[in-house]
């Protein structure tokens, strides 16, 4: 028996199937991601203020190796990672240092970072019939939004476009923030099945003691207030948190001063997230920001990236620790990463084929939806 919400409420009146269990494992289906989701939306390259000028970096962008380049002069641009002349790969590091060219270290073709352009070719004396415009980089597009840099392998890419809007942020300093702390870790899932955990909070009450600790209505499975059945419009914002706490440390104490131009109900809410599917998702606080990125290794692993970003004031604060301040998500997500592992190896299971989503899942139903519409290709 389905208990009566609010019309406004996000609450499902009915249980819709999931993506099939081939969605989580098969080739054929991720590698049809790849051309689809992953090549057409944007997807974040880190923070501007990670990349020194005269920094290159390499990325993996669906099936696409790309080089990041911030030249000396700051400018930024990016490009398929692959010589003009007989395909070499031109950067073979996760970071190097460059100058205003890029050059190939097979025969020396040398490209300008700002544009591409092929300005000389080594040795090699080519024929009139060579056109050295028409073999510049293959470019691939660049785009910054709250701090963050992103790169989309698409001819004709739209805006990023976060959840939340591109506004979401704006009272938080993101262009000024600075990198604390930095965790990565290798999932044994495939990507989806991180960001299902990520949209329900079923799991909450079972899975995160300190969590449900620190936002009491998550230890009733749910993420907010509109999700109760008694839950109207009218009733007024209350603070998730527990008493006391105004943001998400292990004392629930601000780590350093709180950002100055946030609204009272931004104070109020302790946790603000915001996400850019397929690709991160941001959580501001009063005192820190933390960020998350997905990169697909492989049908059934995902590279994760989380960063912790602070002002420089918090930073200076004698004996300020980043790590601790980390250390509270760091529980969460090692908890959130266990079960996304639980979840995937049992999604191997030839007894299973597809499962129900419960009226609560309607974020994974939504995400659903999404990866389905994205997947349409063109003559399919
Ligand atoms: S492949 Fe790059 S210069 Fe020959
Ligand atoms: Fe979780």
């Amino acid at each position: 028996m389905s208990l009566h919400h609010h019309p406004a409420s996000p609450i499902m009146d009915h249980c819709p199937t999931t993506l099939p269990a081939r969605a989580y494992h098969d080739p054929d289906w991720y590698a049809r991601e790849q051309r689809t989701i992953w090549a057409r939306n944007w997807v974040v390259a880190g923070r501007l203020n990670d990349l020194k000028p005269g920094t290159m970096k390499r990325l993996q962008v669906g099936s696409a190796s790309v080089i990041l380049c911030r030249a000396p002069d700051g400018a930024l641009s990016a490009f398929h990672n692959v010589c003009r002349h007989r395909g070499a790969e031109l950067c073979s590091h996760d970071e190097q240092p460059m100058g205003k060219l890029v050059t190939c270290r097979y025969h020396a073709f040398a490209y300008a970072a700002k544009d591409g352009r092929l300005v000389a070719t080594g040795h090699a004396h080519p024929s009139d019939d060579f056109r050295k415009e028409d073999h510049g980089l293959l470019k691939v597009a660049v785009k910054l939004w709250a701090g963050f840099v992103f790169v989309n392998l698409s001819e004709a890419p739209g805006e990023i476009a976060p959840d939340m809007g591109r506004d979401y942020l704006k009272n938080w300093p993101m262009d000024d923030l600075v990198t604390g702390h930095r965790m990565v870790k290798d999932l044994a899932c495939n990507w989806k099945v991180f960001w299902e955990n990520y949209n329900e909070c079923l799991h909450c009450p079972g899975v995160h003691p300190e969590l449900c600790d620190m936002v009491p209505i998550y230890g009733t499975g749910i993420m907010g207030d509109n999700e109760r059945p008694d839950w109207t419009p009218e009733e007024p914002l209350r603070s998730p948190l527990k008493e006391g706490a105004a943001t998400w440390t292990a004392s629930g104490k601000a780590c350093g001063p709180a950002f100055p131009d946030l609204t009272p109900e931004e104070r109020q809410n302790g946790y603000n997230f915001v996400t850019v599917y397929p690709t991160m998702f941001v959580v501001a606080h009063v005192d820190y920001v933390r960020a998350v990125f997905l990169e697909p290794t492989g049908p059934e692993t995902t590279r994760l990236t989380a960063e912790w970003y602070f002002s420089q004031e918090t930073l200076d604060q004698p004996g300020f620790d980043a790590a601790e301040v980390a250390a509270f998500a760091k529980i969460v997500m090692a908890q959130d990463c266990e079960v996304a592992e639980l979840n995937q190896r049992g999604l191997r299971s030839p007894a299973y084929d597809r499962g129900r989503l419960m009226p609560e899942e309607y974020a994974i139903r939504d995400f659903h939806q999404w990866v389905l519409d994205q997947m349409k290709e063109e003559g399919a």
